[in-house]
């Protein structure tokens, strides 16, 4: 009898989960441990249902590489298999459109269209001719937008659905684990953990030092009449460093984004932070209609330093295998991250 545990309800502890299901690995029992689960209300310690979410690459950097394309490999794979699931699954909420990105500053990186951001990996890649006032650079590919909580819905009845048919005793546990450890004292014939807790619970308890937080607050528009960002997500960054999005999550309702606010944790809403996103958009954005802000969304990108960590250790009785610190791009590398954490899951005796 094999059981295997999910620590962790995001995006990431949910597509291992789906993914698993949906590989030729067999399991009696599958459990997911977590302290927040998609239908819960809205809390700022789990980042998953305040995500955009859209597909936004951008080239690797010098300082990151390896990471980098890492991750860059982790999204093409999400994009393929996104690609496939809008079409089987509408309720998924994926949904392709045209991305842009306009930079008033570009990095080198992006003047030359070097790996990560060109034609070889992106879908109908170009470079815009033309562009706004005060941007220097801009390119458009094939991306999509999806609508994070909806999205986690569906992943999780996905996830029930599959179990029922191949006769897998799934459980939900809802808990604040002190440690890793403390799985195997709750299900001693565990042998196999994925730790998929956003800032990487620890085996010993405490979290992942390299790990922490970037604050983003963004803003729910309700927009009932035609808008042209049913067709479209677009990506601005000021000289400053700014960034200004939109995107789309339903018919009606759009994110306007975003703030990137390193080591700042004010889990509530800022209204100067409102005012400067409201401001940018009427400037960026003249054709956006912002006048129904319906929520304002504070949420906390899980990153850390050196990259995300995608990897496999023993302990005592079990293998654990990491899947954290996927930062701003939990999403868009889900599928890619479940797929590289379950193969480093083969070697044990499953
Ligand atoms: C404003 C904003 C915009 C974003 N836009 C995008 C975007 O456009 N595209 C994109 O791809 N990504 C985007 N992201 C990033 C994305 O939301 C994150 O990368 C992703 O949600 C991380 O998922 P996760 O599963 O690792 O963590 P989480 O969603 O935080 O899930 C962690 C899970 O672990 C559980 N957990 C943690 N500790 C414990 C414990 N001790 N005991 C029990 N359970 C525990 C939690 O309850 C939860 O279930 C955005 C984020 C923000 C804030
Ligand atoms: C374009 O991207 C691919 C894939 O990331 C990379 O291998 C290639 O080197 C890039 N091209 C240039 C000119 O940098
Ligand atoms: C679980 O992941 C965290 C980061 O999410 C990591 O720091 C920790 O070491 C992992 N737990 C174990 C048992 O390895
Ligand atoms: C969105 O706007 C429409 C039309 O103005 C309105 O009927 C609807 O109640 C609004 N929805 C929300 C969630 O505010």
């Amino acid at each position: 009898m094999t059981h295997i545990v999910i620590a962790g309800a995001g995006v990431i502890g949910l597509s291992i989960a789906h993914q698993l299901l949906l590989s030729s690995t067999r399991t009696d029992r599958l459990t997911l441990i977590a302290r927040n689960f998609p239908q819960d209300d809205l809390t700022s310690d789990y980042t998953s249902p305040w995500a955009g979410a859209h597909f936004r690459p951008f080239p690797h950097r010098p300082e990151s590489y390896e990471s980098d394309a890492r991750e860059s490999r982790y999204t093409r794979v999400s994009y393929e298999f996104f690609k496939r699931l809008c079409v089987e699954h509408p309720e998924s909420t994926i949904k392709f459109l045209k991305g842009m990105d306009w930079l008033e500053a570009p990095s080198r990186e992006y003047e030359e269209l070097g790996p990560g951001y060109n034609a070889t990996s992106l879908d109908s890649f170009k470079r815009c001719k033309e562009l706004p006032a005060g941007v220097k650079f801009g390119c458009e590919y094939l991306t999509y937008c999806l609508n994070a909580p909806e999205y986690l819905k569906f992943l999780q009845n996905a996830i029930a659905d599959l179990c029922k048919k191949q006769n897998v005793q799934l459980e939900f546990l809802r808990i604040t684990l002190p440690s890793l450890k403390y799985v195997k004292k709750i299900y001693p014939d565990c042998s196999l953990l994925f730790n998929a807790t956003g800032l990487g619970l620890q085996y010993e308890g405490g979290y992942d030092d390299a790990c922490y937080k970037v604050r983003g607050q963004t803003l729910l528009l309700n927009i009932s009449g035609p808008t042209p960002y049913a067709f479209k997500t677009v990506t601005h960054q000021s000289r400053n460093g700014d960034w200004t999005f939109v995107i789309r999550r339903s018919d009606n309702h759009y994110i306007l984004g975003g703030t990137k606010q390193e080591g700042d944790d004010y889990p509530l809403p800022r209204e100067s932070d409102t005012q400067r996103l409201l401001k940018s958009a009427r400037k960026i954005f003249p054709d956006l209609d912002t006048s129904q802000v319906i929520h304002v969304n504070v949420g906390f990108r899980p990153l850390r330093r050196g990259g995300s960590r995608v990897e496999s250790s023993s302990y005592p009785g079990m293998q654990v295998v990491h899947a954290y610190g996927l930062g701003g791009m939990g999403f868009e590398a889900s599928v890619g991250v479940a797929k590289h954490a379950l193969s480093l899951s083969r070697p044990a005796k499953l």
